[in-house]
C-alpha cells in the first residue's frame, strides 16, 4: 500500500486527481487543505486539515506518506524541502517560474535522500513541456512557440483564476497559431506560464515563448485588453481585484475544452479535450504511479517520462483528449 497526501487534495485540480487516484489498487490518498469541513467531500479519500504554511502542522501530516502532490501555492520550495528530507517523493503541478527555480535549487538535497521531485507537470506547464520535447527530438534547433486556449466557460479553479489574472500585462507581444478542430487560428497574447522560462534548458532549444488565448474570441479580446500594462496595473489593486475574480468565478461565457499546440522549425504537436483542470489532475496522477521508478534528484517531466507514451497513455483516459502529431516538414503553418 503506498499512500499519497494531497495538498489542495480538494481544490479544482486536486480533486481531479484524487479521483484518479482512488481507482488505482494499493493506493491511500488522503486530501489535505485549510478547511476540509467546508469542501464536498472526495469519494474514497481521506481528508486531513493540514495548512501548508505551518511548518509544524506540515511535518505531522508528512508521517507515513510515501509522495506529496502540491495542488496549492504556498511556500512550494519549503514544503518540497519537508519531503525530500524526509526521502517523500514530490510532485508539483505550480506554473509560477519563480516557484519551479527555487525548487530546482533542492536537486542535490534529493539526489542525496534518493527522492524525486518532479516539477512542470499539469497542462501548461507539463503536456506544453512533452509536447515541446516531441517537436524538439524531431527538428532540433530553432525557437519554441507555445499556445494554449483554456474555455472560458469552465469552472476554474480560485488559486487558478487568481494566477492568471495576476499574469495579467507581465509580457508583451502576440501571435497567430493554429489549433486543432473546431478552434482554427487564434491569436495568442503572451503570458507568463513557467514553461518558456525552463525549455530552452531543458531541451536546449533556442528562446521560448508562450501565448494564451480563450475559446471564445469575444473573451480573448478582453484579455488583450486587460493586459495593456495600465488596465492591469488597475486591476491589481486589492478592491478591483476581488470584484473581477468574483465575478470571472461567476461568469461563464465560453465552453470547457482546451487546446494546446506547440511549433518548433516544421515541427508542430497538439493535444486538446475538455476541462483542463481535469487533465491536469490526470497527468499528475499518472507521473505519481512512475515516480518510485524514477531518477533522484529535481527534474522537469520532460526530462522524466517519454513524452508519446505518456501522452498517449493520458488521451487514453477518455474526456475527448486527443494527441495530434504533425511531424512532416509541411504541416506548419502558423506565423
Ligand atoms: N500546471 C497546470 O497546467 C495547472 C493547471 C491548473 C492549475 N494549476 C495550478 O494548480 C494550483 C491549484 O489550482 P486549482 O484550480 O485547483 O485551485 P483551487 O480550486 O483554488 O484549489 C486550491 C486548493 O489549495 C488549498 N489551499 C490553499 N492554501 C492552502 C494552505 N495554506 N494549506 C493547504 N491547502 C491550501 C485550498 O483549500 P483551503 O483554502 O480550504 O485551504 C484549495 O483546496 C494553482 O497554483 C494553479 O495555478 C496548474
Amino acid at each position: 500500500m503506498s499512500t499519497v497526501l494531497i495538498l489542495g487534495g480538494y481544490g479544482t485540480v486536486g480533486r481531479e486527481a484524487a479521483a484518479a487516484l482512488t481507482r488505482r489498487p494499493g493506493t491511500k490518498v488522503i486530501v489535505a487543505g485549510r478547511d476540509p469541513g467546508r469542501a464536498r467531500p472526495v469519494p474514497g479519500t481521506t481528508a486531513l486539515r493540514v495548512d501548508a504554511a505551518d511548518p509544524a502542522d506540515l511535518a505531522g501530516a508528512l508521517d507515513g506518506v510515501d509522495a506529496v502532490l502540491m495542488c496549492a501555492e504556498i511556500d512550494n520550495a519549503r514544503v518540497a524541502r519537508a519531503c525530500l528530507e524526509r526521502g517523500i517523493g514530490y510532485v508539483d503541478v505550480s506554473a509560477s517560474p519563480h516557484v519551479l527555480a527555487e525548487i530546482e535549487e533542492l536537486d542535490g538535497l534529493a539526489a542525496g535522500q534518493g527522492a524525486t521531485a518532479a516539477l512542470s507537470v499539469g497542462l501548461v506547464p507539463g503536456i506544453t513541456n512533452l509536447l515541446a520535447r516531441v517537436c524538439a527530438e524531431r527538428s532540433p534547433g530553432g525557437d519554441l512557440r507555445i499556445g494554449v486556449l483554456l474555455g472560458s466557460g469552465e469552472r476554474h479553479g480560485p488559486a487558478a483564476l487568481a494566477w492568471t489574472v495576476d499574469g495579467l500585462g507581465r509580457l508583451g507581444g502576440s501571435w497567430t497559431m493554429d489549433f486543432p478542430a473546431p478552434y482554427g487560428r487564434r491569436t495568442v497574447h503572451r503570458f507568463p506560464f513557467s514553461d518558456q522560462y525552463t525549455l530552452p534548458r531543458t531541451l536546449g532549444v533556442g528562446a521560448a515563448t508562450t501565448g494564451l488565448c480563450l475559446d471564445s474570441r469575444l473573451t480573448t479580446v478582453l484579455l488583450a485588453a486587460a493586459g495593456r500594462p495600465a488596465v492591469a496595473r488597475l486591476l491589481r489593486r486589492p478592491r478591483v481585484r476581488d470584484l473581477l475574480l468574483g465575478a470571472l468565478g461567476k461568469v461563464h461565457l465560453g465552453g470547457d475544452g482546451f487546446a494546446v499546440t506547440v511549433r518548433l522549425g516544421t515541427a508542430r504537436a497538439a493535444f486538446s479535450g475538455r476541462l483542463q483542470s481535469r487533465a491536469t489532475g490526470r497527468a499528475a496522477a499518472l507521473l505519481l504511479r512512475d515516480l518510485p521508478a524514477l531518477p533522484a534528484g529535481v527534474r522537469h517531466i520532460e526530462q522524466l517520462v517519454d513524452p508519446v507514451a505518456f501522452l498517449t497513455e493520458l488521451a487514453a483516459d477518455g474526456f475527448d483528449l486527443h494527441l495530434d502529431l504533425h511531424l512532416d516538414p509541411d504541416s506548419c503553418g502558423d506565423r
